[in-house]
């Protein structure tokens, strides 16, 4: 990113993680999961978990997140920050990280229980769109 993009305001994205972890649906893992991302225009998206009765069909907060991206405008994701119930980072899973990497902008950064990161950082070597051009798919 250049010089002139403003820097990123991990505080508010930590808040708005906080805010949509206080929505979670999750009544079977009693873990409360909050993700908030800031998008390539400027706008803070979140997510939370939602589980369900049959266990597998649970979404994590980043398909919250995702499916709210798209529906609030689509763009790629700048900057990223995941809690947990008690507001501590949390990593996403390996689901997850696969899921934010299709939508990533490039060098997109994740607050992780590490340090701040970067998408590459975190799903390494990933598959993505650009295996698909490849091919000819
Ligand atoms: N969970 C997320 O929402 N995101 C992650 O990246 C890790 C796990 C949720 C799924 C489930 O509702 C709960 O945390 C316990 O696994």
């Amino acid at each position: 990113m250049s010089d002139t993009v403003a820097p990123i305001d991990w505080e508010a994205l930590h808040e708005a993680a906080v805010e949509a972890m206080g929505r979670a649906y999750a009544p079977y893992s009693n873990f409360p999961v909050g993700a908030a991302a800031l998008v390539d225009d400027g706008r803070v998206i979140s997510g939370c978990n939602v589980e369900n009765a049959s266990y597998g069909v649970g979404l994590c907060a980043e398909c919250s997140l995702v499916s709210g991206l798209m529906m609030s405008g689509g763009g790629k994701l700048v900057a990223f920050a995941c809690v947990d119930g008690k507001g501590a980072a949390l990593m996403p899973c390996g689901r997850c990280r696969q899921l934010l990497f299709e939508h990533s902008a490039d060098g997109m950064l994740l607050a992780t229980v590490s340090g701040i990161k970067t998408i590459d950082e975190v799903l390494p070597d990933a598959f993505g769109p650009r295996q698909l051009q490849e091919y000819g798919a």
